[in-house]
């Protein structure tokens, strides 16, 4: 199992190129098989994930060449719709095939995914809308068995804007018979990709970026050429190394997502220029406390709220982070409290006592962004650390040790 050496403290400089975003390529490889035919899917970042993802394409009759970050699939001969429980368990968003495949052959046999680092993450959403699409649904030896004729229109309300329950359903009202409406949908940015590649390909979806969607159903979609967005969590965890550690420069990046995150930045004493499609980050002279609460998109990101808490940890006095998204998704704080953060944790809040300065530890990554908030406060402190079990940073950030030397970081990655 590979494992980071880090010893902290390096100023670093330079520019960064902000890899295509995790969370909107996963959707968009499963929205593929949606039509037969070539789609081919540009700034596609190769990771961990992107390659489960493709694995399981391949399983149920994909073909795929993936090269320089240019991903092609070829969806004319699926003939399998099972996802099994191996792949399933190293990656939830596997579920995603269930819509299309439903949509466009009527079956789908997927694993049902089960807790993860951060507690349950149930599907109920999922599966109450495709049965309320008119779809067949049960559970039998950890499968989920759905089948149906054509699915049809419904009217799917959820209580929490899910962003999995909004992709699947998108993808499976673009070919039901009828209208859809989704109330109280998800509007993170890879949910609007998403919607726009689906029209892209022919389908007819209204109020994309609002949280009412409407999906007029059609009888076939084609493939298209699509690029995949810059993954706003690697810049944002980015732009924090720079809140701390130097001047540098993000490219590819679309500073619109990250409209809280820089935000909150400012309020914690940076200083930002955001262009196009870049954004420079100057040091803070020191990191001032900034309360924050996670949030659905607008809101602050849940996925960023390991590396703010990082942050927090050494600022000049006292910050709080209410996560409201998953309730105890805090498994890095005991990690970071190894390397002399003083954090603690009272129900879905953490409160964090800026500390002058972090010590280098050996620490454990539990989950991805866990990870790279052990990446970042390792990079903060002083002294070596030893991040083990970093196959999870993997899942969802592209080289991010060598980005990082790029930089000017000490940073090695140590494979036995
Ligand atoms: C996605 C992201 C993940 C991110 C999360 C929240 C991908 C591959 N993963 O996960 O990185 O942390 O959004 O932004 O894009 N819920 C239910 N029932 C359901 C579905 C969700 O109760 O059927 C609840 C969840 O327990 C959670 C909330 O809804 O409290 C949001 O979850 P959701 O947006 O669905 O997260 P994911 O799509 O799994």
């Amino acid at each position: 199992m590979d494992r980071f050496e880090i010893v902290g403290g390096n100023q670093l400089s330079g520019e960064v190129v902000i890899s295509g975003a995790k969370n909107a390529v996963l959707p968009m490889m499963a929205a593929s098989m949606l039509s037969p035919g070539k789609t081919t899917i540009e700034n596609t970042p190769n990771l961990r994930d992107t390659r489960t993802f493709i694995n399981l394409l391949n399983i149920l009759g994909v073909e795929s060449l993936f090269e320089d970050s240019k991903l092609t699939l070829n969806t004319d001969n699926i003939s399998f719709f099972e996802a099994p429980y191996d792949l399933v368990k190293t990656m939830r968003a596997s579920f995603y095939v269930m819509g299309p495949l439903l949509a466009r052959f009527g079956e789908a046999k997927v694993s049902l995914p089960g807790g993860c680092a951060w507690g349950p993450r149930p599907v109920d959403y999922h599966l109450r809308g495709f049965e309320k699409m008119g779809a067949d649904i049960n559970l039998k030896n950890g499968y989920i068995n759905a089948s149906c004729k054509r699915l049809k229109g419904a009217d799917i309300y959820f209580e929490i804007p899910s962003v999995g329950a909004t992709a699947n359903i998108l993808m499976a009202a673009t070919l039901a018979e009828g209208i859809t409406k989704i109330t109280n949908a998800a509007r993170e940015p890879h949910i609007v990709q998403l919607c726009e590649m689906l029209n892209e390909m022919g389908s007819e979806i209204n109020g994309i970026g609002t949280s009412d969607l409407i999906i007029e159903g059609v009888d076939e979609l084609k493939p298209v050429n699509i690029s995949v967005i810059p993954d706003m969590i690697e810049a944002g965890t980015f732009l924090m190394a720079g809140a701390v550690l130097g001047d540098i420069k993000l490219n590819n990046v679309n500073p619109y997502h990250l409209s809280i995150v820089l935000e909150s930045l400012q309020k914690a004493g940076c200083k930002m220029k955001a262009e196009d499609s870049s954004i420079f980050i100057k040091k803070a002279d020191e990191i001032s406390p900034v309360d924050v609460a996670t949030n659905v998109h607008p809101g602050f990101p849940t996925d960023l709220q390991a590396q703010w808490i990082s942050l927090m940890s050494i600022c000049k006095g006292k910050a709080k982070m209410v996560e409201n998204i998953y309730h105890d998704r805090f498994s890095h704080i005991p990690e970071l409290n190894r390397l002399g953060a003083n954090i603690s944790i009272d129900k879905n809040i953490a409160t964090i006592n800026g500390v002058t300065k972090l010590i280098g530890a050996e620490v454990m990554s539990t989950d991805i962004r866990a990870s790279a908030s052990l990446v970042l406060a390792s990079l903060f402190a002083e002294g070596r650390s030893t991040i083990s079990r970093v196959y999870h940073i993997d899942r969802g950030y592209e080289k991010i040790e060598e980005k990082f030397q790029k930089l000017g970081a000490e940073i090695k990655r140590i494979s036995n």
